[in-house]
């Protein structure tokens, strides 16, 4: 049978995928997943909404089907993610007499970490401990978690990952991390995690681009920056949008970035240019060939979703919605970009 992938890049770094639970159940689908990817993300539902929707009420039939599927298929398991701004609960952040205290929201996060990440003991290879703590100014990013408990909610997050599975990897995952004042902060955590003993194995860089944004000068010179603190590098949510831009997710919390954004925004009036995968594949192949040149510290690339036809960024209100293919079509037929990267010299 033609090579995957993730056969194709055994020897230097894992080939992942984000899946929601319907992509398993489609044979479609899973018959790429098997072939290509050796690493699963799910998208959604190991987040803490989808886990506890009422305190002390676990839900985790579709993760542990997740799960399952991964091992029966051989594929290495991403727990996302553990401590998040979004996604949780409405009752985690409320307390019903006075505020909630700090003691109260440390004893819930060891408690939620401590069962989800015991539960998957020895069958998840690495969890997101944290994602996307701070902001485009380096600066932490406002939320329950920093208000009520302090800064060093991401040291016991990591600490309480790391005693409930001593074995798994912990990594600590964000987008925008070739904005200098971010990288800045993140270089700074993982200093502070490690001057204190405290296990963290890899930093995620999230990796939602488009075609133009960022220089891959930008990445090389990131995880150049990260590899030299001593942790792996990975690409954890890879996508390359075609469509314009800057949605909610990305408009991000400064002018500045807005700014950068708009100036680099090249927003297609109408029908995409009769040439776009092959300026997909193209792109592609440059943040590869980044990638390669780092192989010695880049673990994993995972692609956040098959296909942009189920891709987040058509939750935005977009002019015109256009289902473009990312690397699969909607026949899930190997795309230029797939077949490009297949074939990538060394
Ligand atoms: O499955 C339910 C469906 O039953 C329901 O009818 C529908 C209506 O609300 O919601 C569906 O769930 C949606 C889920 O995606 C489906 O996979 C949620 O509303 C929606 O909020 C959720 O969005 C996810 C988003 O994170 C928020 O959790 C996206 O799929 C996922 O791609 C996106 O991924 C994030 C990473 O976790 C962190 N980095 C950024 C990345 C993109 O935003």
């Amino acid at each position: 049978a033609q090579t995957g992938l993730a056969d194709r890049y055994r020897e230097y770094f894992d080939i992942g995928v984000a899946v929601s639970t319907s992509d398993l159940s489609e044979f479609e689908k899973s018959s790429i997943v098997k072939k290509h990817f050796n690493s699963l993300t799910h998208e959604f539902s190991m987040k803490w909404s989808q886990l506890e929707v009422k305190p002390g009420k676990y839900e985790f039939e579709m993760v542990d089907q997740f799960v399952a599927w991964g091992h029966e298929h051989g594929k290495k398991l991403v727990g996302h993610t553990l401590v998040w701004h979004k996604a949780n609960p409405d009752w985690l952040f409320t307390e019903d007499d006075s505020n909630l205290s700090r003691a109260k929201l440390l004893a819930r996060l060891e408690k939620h970490i401590s069962t989800v990440v015991g539960r998957y003991k020895g069958k998840v290879y690495g969890w997101d401990v944290v994602n996307e703590a701070f902001g485009y100014d380096g600066t932490f990013r406002k939320s329950p978690w920093l208000n009520i408990i302090g800064e060093d909610f991401i040291e016991r997050a990591f600490e309480f990952a790391h005693a409930a599975d001593p074995d798994a990897k912990l990594y600590y995952n964000d987008y925008g991390l070739v904005h200098k004042s971010k990288q800045d902060a993140v270089v700074r955590l993982i200093q502070r995690l490690k001057s204190k003993g405290i296990p963290i194995h890899a930093v995620g860089i999230q990796g939602h681009y488009s075609l133009t944004y960022p220089d891959a000068k930008l990445l090389d010179e990131a995880i150049s920056r990260f590899a030299s603190l001593g942790v792996e590098v990975m690409i954890s949510e890879l996508d390359v949008s075609v469509l314009p831009f800057p949605g909610p997710e990305e408009r991000g919390e400064d002018a500045e970035i807005n700014n950068l954004r708009a100036a680099e925004l090249d927003p297609y009036s109408g029908a995409l240019p009769t040439d776009i995968e092959a300026q997909l594949a193209d792109r592609y192949q440059e943040l590869f060939c980044v990638l390669l040149a780092h192989r010695a510290s880049v673990n994993r690339v995972t692609f956040w979703g098959i296909s942009d036809a189920e891709s987040w960024r058509n939750n935005w209100p977009l002019p015109e919605r256009m289902d473009h293919p990312l690397l699969f079509d909607r026949n899930l037929k190997p795309k230029l970009v797939v077949e490009r990267l297949l074939h990538l010299a060394d």
